[in-house]
């Protein structure tokens, strides 16, 4: 941060008074028989007159005049001290600190809770020297709320967030942070406990003492590995950047948008499970009606970036407490300028809940402010509208309600919204149909801050809530339950909590390490808490991408992380998939097939919704027809996969006796029956044929060797389980056989696929085909791939990527990863040589890099590792395929921690447990992170030698 300014509080940090301030205290203490000790002074700091006598009374009712006379005898007894003030009260360091400060021409201020702050700054011969001195009489509302600091940033003309505070007070402190502004905390850590260490942008120094400018130009310098954030608004960039500030808790996400609008902006919420039906792609997630928005008039102006001057912006996600801000100073056009604050978040404690909060300081000259907001429910997914309006209301002054209904589905919605303002203002609730809002309106003097809290709850009928009363009730309930502060407080608690288990440390390289949090922010903020009929969308909740389809995205690139880290919410996505098996057991009937066959994209019921025709990306005179959803079949056995993963790692047996087995023997029941039986030559063998393996540039093919691979793990797993259940759950056992109608014949049946299935793979060279005849396709120059500016499948087209030996991902490289202690090093070897010069890196899928890295790992190659590595870590941050804008690429950001884990810090899973394997990039200093074996958090911290 360009640190601009400097704002001093005054008593404790410049001067001593606070020993006079506490003299005169404890002569009014000892008067009134009251207990005073310097204990109880410490909670005076920073706190105003009035306040602080009422600590010392302590709860004892006294009329307004004594409070009054009680005050005016403090202040007398402070006063008659103060006249002994000098220079020489002044502290050591704040002399010489100020000096360098006029020396390099950084302004500083003093704003300070006492009304004596005038006489003391002049009697320490200081006054002079201020660029602006705020006092007792400045503002109202005295700290911890943020008025005061703002006004003296006003006053000396800086953004708040680049003004420095130092402050001795924790008041004083959460008072910076309130106003959006860096501090420095003086006195000792004890005093800031619960404050500092938030990756808020809080120093703590004992004192000013050999204190260097550039020391303090340091401490407006927030903990970079935590913050992403934005310097500079470009609208071209506004829908990539609206993506990368979701913000979400579980239950529902909300993009980045600017709460006031922008042309061309893509707000958009979204929760879990709210799906409506919709052309083509069949179901889609329901944009929920708006709750960010609002509309500002400074002087009748209204408010927004593509109006008047932006003199300064920033924007900036901490992930580390799952709040979003952004400060503006902002000059209307016709000159009144103001500092603009806003922060969100979806609150992770309260995970119906959602808090917006919103100051403006009038900096220049006095102005007028108008607010408008409340539920906005005239929206709609792109152009398709899925809410019917159901009813909307105003409870009280300050809270309104709308209740929707989607169009097709019925799912009924209420959302409510709590509006509270720090002044004296005028709020009218406004009833326009679908748009129940409030208005505030104020007058602001100059420097005088508004500040608007408003507390939002979002309540469905498919939420299961035992007590399911009445969602518009619940709704209510939600924002009556708690302030913004008290929400903002619990988010803070929750997230640091969040990353006890889940944060993964890089040291040495501070790129690698925002980015990893990043993409670790972004899956917990998609993973449903309380709901296991629901998972998480190829695009997470942040974009309308895949409309919010659930693909193998989620078992093989984004349970790892949860399985490892959060177990419980594993968990409910492998449930997810049990509540889908109907879906899968249609699927499999409606090709001809037994068992169950999972759809490779699905919502809410596990129907297949993969769209069977799009129109073409380049021509959009043509349509394409999608194949996926009808051959690309290696989605069973991914979920079987992860349903093992589950398994082996948590100890879950109940999970797997009640369920897991379930799944997995169904959907052997389907590769047993899809598979082909070929016999000529004497052999005797069965094929997969017209599949589409994870490299999707190639459609048709045979025998891929990944999807053959893991059928035949497949079925050879589900005989193992079905003994696991015979010896250990004989009724459960008895009971799926009759009902899956697991004979003996069929399972003779699963034994031969199992033995005669083709696996293109060649002893003598180690080298696994992807798929038949993958080697006759025309041969691409490994050079030409690696320059290639733009997708491989653009550049040859849909059918010229299928002619070639081109791939998106590499899907044997993939299957290594997954079975790794499977093949030997001279196979690793083979493979990489051939397939890793045929991909397209760049252009290709998102979900190759992270693999990409972890194979990189296994072959001993960390420089080549870690270049992979951060093509995954950055897709979103970066955007370098440039289609970040529809929403997180949720495989990515999961195979970033794979990457991590298994690649880099080698976690391999034996009977036994875990062994660790170290391969660190060369610049790595540390790796660390927590996971959880069977039920025990388990600590992996690797330290380069
Ligand atoms: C990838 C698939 C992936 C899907 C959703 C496609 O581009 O090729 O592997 O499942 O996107 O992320």
């Amino acid at each position: 941060m360009n640190l601009k300014a400097v704002v001093f509080d005054l008593d404790g940090v410049i001067t001593d008074t606070a020993e006079l301030h506490y003299r005169a205290w404890q002569r009014l203490a000892d008067e009134e028989g009251l207990p005073f000790n310097r204990k109880i002074n410490e909670r005076l700091r920073g706190v105003s007159r009035r306040d602080s006598l009422l600590v010392i009374l302590a709860g004892q009712d006294e009329t307004e005049e004594r409070i009054q006379e009680m005050m005016a005898r403090k202040n007398g007894y402070y006063g008659v001290m103060l006249d002994k003030v000098t220079p020489d009260y002044l502290l050591p360091g704040a002399l010489e600190l100020m000096d360098d400060l006029d020396e390099a021409r950084v302004p500083y201020a003093i704003a300070s809770a006492s009304k004596n702050a005038r006489t003391v700054c002049e009697l320490l011969g200081i006054a002079d020297r201020l660029a602006a001195l705020v006092d007792g009489y400045s503002v109202k509302r005295q700290k911890p709320n943020p008025d005061l600091f703002r006004y003296a940033a006003a006053k000396i003309n800086c953004p708040p967030d680049q003004c420095l505070v130092v402050e001795d007070a924790a008041a004083g402190i959460a008072a910076a942070i309130a106003a959006g502004m860096p501090a420095l905390a003086i006195g000792p850590a004890d005093r800031f406990e619960g404050l500092i260490g938030r990756k808020d942008r809080i120093a703590r120094r004992d004192d000013l003492r050999h204190l260097t400018l550039a020391e303090l130009q340091q401490m407006g310098v927030e903990d970079e590995t935590w913050v992403v954030a934005q310097e500079e608004f470009k609208a071209a960039s506004q829908r990539h950047m609206e993506t990368v500030f979701t913000i979400g808790n579980g239950y529902f996400a909300s993009r980045g948008s600017l709460e006031e609008g922008y042309p061309g902006d893509h707000p958009l919420s979204l929760a879990h499970g709210i799906f409506d039906d919709v052309p083509v792609s069949f179901s889609e997630l329901v944009n929920l009606p708006a709750w960010q928005e609002l509309e500002l008039r400074v002087d009748e102006q209204p408010f927004r970036l593509d109006k008047g001057h932006i003199l300064h912006f920033r924007r900036y996600l901490n992930l580390y407490q799952g709040i979003l801000r952004r400060e503006v100073r902002w000059q209307s056009p016709n000159g009144m300028i103001v500092d603009l604050s806003f922060e969100r978040f979806a609150s992770y404690a309260e995970e119906h809940g959602a808090g917006l909060r919103v100051l403006v300081t009038a900096v220049n000259r006095p102005c007028t402010i108008s607010l408008h907001t409340g539920i906005n429910g005239h929206v709609a997914n792109d152009d398709l509208l899925h809410w019917h309006l159901l009813d909307q209301g105003q409870v009280e002054t300050g809270v309104v309600w709308l209740h929707s209904r989607t169009r097709q589905t019925s799912i009924e919605l209420a959302a409510a919204a709590k509006v509270e303002s720090s002044m004296e203002t005028t709020a009218v609730g406004q009833q326009c149909p679908g748009q129940p809002s409030i208005s505030v309106g104020c007058q602001l003097d100059e420097g005088q801050t508004l500040a608007i809290d408003k507390v939002v709850g979002f309540t469905a009928s498919r939420d299961s809530i035992p007590d399911a009363a009445d969602v518009v009730d619940r709704a209510l309930q939600i924002v009556h339950a708690q302030s913004y502060d008290e929400l903002r407080r619990a988010q803070q608690e929750k997230w640091a909590q969040l990353w006890q288990d889940c944060d993964v440390i890089i040291e040495g390289d501070d790129e690698a390490q925002l980015a990893v949090r990043f993409n670790l922010f972004q899956l917990l903020i998609a993973a449903p808490q309380n709901d296991d009929r629901v998972s998480i969308g190829a695009k997470t909740l942040s974009g309308l991408g895949y409309r919010g389809h659930v693909f193998w995205d989620t078992e093989i690139f984004i349970l790892p992380f949860f399985i490892h880290t959060k177990p419980e919410l594993a968990r409910n996505m492998l449930l997810y998939r049990y509540h889908t098996l109907p879906g899968a057991r249609q699927k499999a009937a409606d090709n001809g097939y037994e068992g169950a066959q999972y759809a490779w994209e699905s919502a809410a019921t596990g129907e297949e919704v993969t769209p069977t025709w799009v129109p073409h990306f380049s021509d959009r005179t043509k349509m394409v027809r999608i194949w996926t959803g009808d051959i690309q079949i290696h989605i069973s056995a991914d979920i079987a996969y992860a349903i093992i993963q589950y398994w082996r790692t948590t100890g879950d047996d109940d999970f797997m006796r009640d369920y897991g087995v379930e799944m997995i023997l169904d959907t052997a029941r389907f590769w047993a029956s899809r598979a082909e039986l070929e016999e000529g030559n004497g052999q005797r063998l069965y094929a997969y044929r017209d599949v589409i393996g994870p490299d999707e540039y190639h459609d048709h093919i045979d025998n891929n060797s990944f999807t053959n691979y893991l059928s035949r793990w497949h079925l050879q797993t589900g005989m193992e389980l079905l003994e696991w259940l015979k010896t250990n759950h004989p009724a459960k056992a008895r009971q799926l056989i009759a009902d899956l109608q697991i004979t003996d014949v069929a399972l003779s049946h699963w034994l031969d696929v199992i033995e005669h299935t083709i696996f293109l793979y060649d002893a003598e060279s180690g080298l696994i085909d992807q798929f038949e005849n993958f080697f006759d396709l025309q041969h691409v120059s490994p050079e030409f791939i690696a320059q290639a500016s733009r997708s491989l499948q653009v550049i040859f087209g849909i059918e010229g990527a299928n002619e070639r030996q081109v791939l998106k991902q590499a899907d044997v490289i993939m299957l290594l990863c997954l079975f790794h202690d499977q093949f030997d090093r001279r196979t690793w070897q083979k493979n990489w040589d051939v397939y890793m010069p045929k991909t397209d890196h760049n252009h290709g899928s998102s979900l190759g890099p992270s693999f990409h890295a972890w194979a990189a790992c296994e072959m001993e190659r960390p420089a080549e590792a870690y270049e992979h590595f951060m093509l995954a870590a950055l897709a979103d941050l970066r955007d370098p395929r440039g289609n970040a804008r529809d929403g997180i690429h949720g495989a990515s950001a999961g195979g970033v921690w794979q990457a991590l884990a298994f690649g880099f810090a080698g976690l391999h899973l034996t009977e036994e447990g875990y062994t660790v394997e170290p391969r660190l990039p060369a610049h790595w200093r540390r790796l660390a992170f927590k996971y959880y074996w069977h039920g025990k958090l388990q600590e992996v911290d690797i330290q380069a030698p």
